[in-house]
């Protein structure tokens, strides 16, 4: 069937995370009913899915010639169309499976700051999806909302979102969007650069999906009371030969601080930039943040103390964006004014 059809067959409005690392779907009265990895397994002859989210996510690097495993989105966009959609498709498959719906309405996030041809191709994935109407909010907005932050206050409020593919930080006041970053170092580019880092200093190849092992069960900001350690299976880069090795936590918050460097200058020349009535009430208020990147250890007491600003991390940071998008969608009315609406913006 086609994903036109099987999406008719919704009867409520949906809400979808589209994110570079996760997907996460909202259904509207019923909460989140999918989470699923961005990735899909298709037979490079066919072109044909094999397998989409944690099972096609569990073949990356393993995946014989026949089979390919693919991260559709690169950087919060999608880099590969055709895939998105088959992604998409399956997805609705497996929600169409557990409920009954036609005609949604859909609110699909993106990130700030990216281009309408960028937006286009999301609001046409949904509308191929046979979406009855497709609308746009940005990833940054629906984090806020999603992390409770009052979106309406005449106050300055900040978050920053650490994704797969982008960090996103945002000043919000009076219900918009008053200064947005979109930084292109996140999750994706920590997991690269833990792959550097190993090959460099311990002579071992590794994949990028052992590098997030490495990054979600160890990685640091800051030093800590008690230091941990992973084993981690590669190859020898000289030998060819499988070998283990013990990484520590100190080390990898060495190898990745640049990184994370990166990312504070970012939100310290995001307040710099936003008007001082603003800045003023989030250094005393604090920043929020978002995203699966905010897990990494102490990194909230690595920006508080760098910029001297309170850092609190959301409640479960990972779907803050797909819970925003519910929110909205529950009070459709409340929040229209932070959707992007094809008609009035395209
Ligand atoms: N406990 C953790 N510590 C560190 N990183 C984590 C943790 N849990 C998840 N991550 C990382 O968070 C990222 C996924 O976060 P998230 O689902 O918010 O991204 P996304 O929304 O898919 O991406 P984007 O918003 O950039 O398009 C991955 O890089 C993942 O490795
Ligand atoms: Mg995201």
């Amino acid at each position: 069937m086609r994903l036109k059809n099987i999406l008719h067959l919704f009867s409520e409005d949906v809400g979808i995370d589209l994110g570079t690392a996760n997907t996460l779907v909202y259904v509207k009265n019923k909460g989140v009913i999918l989470n699923e990895p961005s990735v899909v397994a298709i037979k490079s002859k066919t072109r044909e899915v094999y397998e989409v989210g944690g099972k096609a996510k569990d073949m990356i690097g393993k995946t014989p010639n026949a089979i390919e495993a693919i991260k559709p989105l690169k950087d919060g966009v999608i880099a590969d169309y055709e895939v998105t959609e088959k992604m998409l498709r399956d997805f609705f498959k497996i929600v169409h499976k557990k409920k009954f719906f036609t005609n949604p309405r859909v609110v699909i996030c993106v990130p700030a700051g990216v281009t309408q041809v960028q937006k286009r191709a999301v609001m046409d994935v949904a509308k191929e999806a046979g979406a009855r109407e497709a609308y746009l909010i940005e990833e940054p907005m629906a984090a806020a909302i999603g992390a409770g932050l009052d979106i309406f206050e005449s106050t300055g409020n900040m978050v920053v979102d650490i994704g797969g593919g982008t960090t996103e930080i945002a000043v919000i006041s009076l219900g918009g969007i008053v200064k947005t970053t979109s930084l292109r170092v996140a999750g994706d580019k920590i997991d690269e650069c833990i792959v550097q880092y190993i090959r460099k200093d311990h002579n071992l190849l590794i994949g990028e999906k052992t590098a997030e092992e490495i990054k979600v069960n160890i990685a640091s900001a800051t030093v800590l009371g008690d230091e941990l350690e992973y084993e981690v299976r590669g190859r020898n880069v000289l030998s060819g030969l499988p070998r283990n090795i013990t990484v520590t936590s100190k080390e990898i918050r060495e190898a990745i601080e640049e990184l994370i460097y990166q990312m504070i200058e970012e939100i310290k020349i995001t307040l710099e930039k936003t008007p001082p009535e603003l800045s003023a009430d989030i250094y005393q208020k604090g920043l929020v943040l978002t995203g699966g990147g905010a897990g990494i250890r102490n990194l909230d007491k690595k920006i508080s103390e760098s910029l001297e600003i309170p850092v609190m991390v959301a409640d479960n940071p990972l779907a803050c964006v797909v819970n925003g998008i519910g929110k909205v969608l529950q009070s459709f009315d409340k929040f229209k004014d932070v959707i992007i609406s094809p008609e009035t913006d395209y």
